[in-house]
């Protein structure tokens, strides 16, 4: 389907399309003051941290220190973008979203200002957890249970689990994969869910980002197909070839050194469910 076209005409080098991030970003996104507040443990789970999760879900544990959302507070992109403005409290809450991973807590906007925010101190800022990003139990803990895509029987989990059909649809990643600056020219910045939605794709988010494999979920229960955690999208060659079709158009059939390079690149996005690049 050929929904997006980008063609891009190169002489000598080729011009990189424009990334939306930038300092632009920071300066101007006063993003959903809401945080995840103090999220109480079930029996059995010791800390809120992933080494919670690790013995019991060791693959899917080592998936996600491979994807952004483990790095989505220590990424050096974002924390160069975070920290040039003085860290502002409502990035973190896509970012490192719950309550004790905010070093501040925002209080309230001023109307104008080169720090447009009030913070204070938040006393329960744990100098660790913050470090964790977007870790399991700011998508699976809720009222001191752990929700999942499948229903448990009692006894099969040593905490307490419960059936979401939510984590099987793509308004599950709406939530922090759709926003936009409200200072900026185009409000919806980052929409990926809009995308989405116009791409009229069948498949989930989940579908194509939560690629499955047979494996062990979770320890001493057998083999199963699940989702994986990883994310790797256009970090995994295979996933780029699949989403994109890439037309080389050159001037001439041959080139010496010293020639200007002219001709047209057509990259045509065939499979993601979304522009290239989204977010
Ligand atoms: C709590 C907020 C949150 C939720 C919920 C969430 N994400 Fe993310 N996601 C993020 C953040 C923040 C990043 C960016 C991390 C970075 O690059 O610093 C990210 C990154 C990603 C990336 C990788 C981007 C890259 O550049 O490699 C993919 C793919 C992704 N998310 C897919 C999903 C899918 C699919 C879901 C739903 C199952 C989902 N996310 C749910 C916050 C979230
Ligand atoms: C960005 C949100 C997000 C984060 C972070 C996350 N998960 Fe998940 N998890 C999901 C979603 C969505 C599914 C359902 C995927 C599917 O089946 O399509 C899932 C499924 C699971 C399952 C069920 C597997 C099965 O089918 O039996 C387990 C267990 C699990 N996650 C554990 C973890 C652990 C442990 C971590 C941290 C190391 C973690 N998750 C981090 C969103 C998340
Ligand atoms: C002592 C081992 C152990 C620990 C620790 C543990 N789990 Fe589990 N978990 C299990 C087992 C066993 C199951 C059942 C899997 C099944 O029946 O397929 C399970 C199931 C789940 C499910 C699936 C629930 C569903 O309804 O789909 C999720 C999600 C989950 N665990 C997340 C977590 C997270 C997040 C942590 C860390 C905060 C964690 N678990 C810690 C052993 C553990
Ligand atoms: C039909 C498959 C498909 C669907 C559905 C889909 N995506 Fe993607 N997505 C891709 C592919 C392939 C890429 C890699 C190409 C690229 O970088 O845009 C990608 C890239 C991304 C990226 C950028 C990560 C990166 O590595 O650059 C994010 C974030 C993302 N998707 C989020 C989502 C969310 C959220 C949804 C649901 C609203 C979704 N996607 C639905 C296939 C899909
Ligand atoms: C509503 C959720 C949300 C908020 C609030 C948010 N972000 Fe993000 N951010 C995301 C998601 C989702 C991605 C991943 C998109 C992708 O890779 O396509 C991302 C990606 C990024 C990236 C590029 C990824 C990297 O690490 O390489 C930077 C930098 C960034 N955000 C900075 C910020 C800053 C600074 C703020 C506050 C001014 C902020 N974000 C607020 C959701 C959010």
């Amino acid at each position: 389907m050929n929904m997006f076209k980008i063609i891009l005409v190169f002489v000598v080098g080729i011009t990189v399309p424009r990334v939306l991030w930038g300092n632009d970003a920071c300066v101007t996104f006063i993003g959903p003051s809401n945080y995840i507040p103090r999220l109480e443990l079930p029996p059995g789970i010791p800390l809120h941290s992933a080494d919670s999760c690790k013995d019991c879900h060791q693959e899917i544990y080592d998936q996600w220190r491979e994807s952004m959302h483990s790095k989505s507070s220590t990424s050096p992109v974002f924390q160069a973008c975070w920290t040039v403005r003085n860290n502002p409290p409502f990035c973190s809450n896509c970012h490192f979203p719950m309550l004790e991973q905010k070093p501040k807590i925002l209080r309230g906007f001023k109307e104008t200002g080169p720090l447009p925010f009030v913070a204070i101190k938040n006393r329960d800022f744990d100098t660790m957890l913050i470090k964790e990003g977007v870790t399991c139990v700011v998508c699976h803990l809720r009222n001191k249970t752990l929700y999942g895509p499948r229903e448990i029987k009692e006894g099969e989990a040593p905490h307490s689990g419960k059936y979401d059909p939510s984590f099987q649809k793509s308004e599950f990643c709406y939530t922090c994969h759709s926003w936009g600056f409200p200072r900026a020219r185009i409000k919806k910045t980052c929409y990926t869910s809009d995308e989405y939605i116009k791409s009229g794709k069948k498949e989930t988010c989940q579908d194509c980002h939560m690629l499955r494999k047979e494996g062990f979920a979770s320890l001493g229960r057998p083999k199963c197909v699940y989702g994986m955690h990883d994310q790797k999208s256009s970090r995994n060659p295979d996933e780029l070839r699949n989403a994109l079709k890439v037309e080389l158009k050159m001037e001439k059939d041959a080139y010496k050194i010293g020639d200007k390079v002219k001709g047209e690149i057509r990259v045509t996005n065939t499979g993601a469910g979304h522009r290239v690049p989204t977010g």
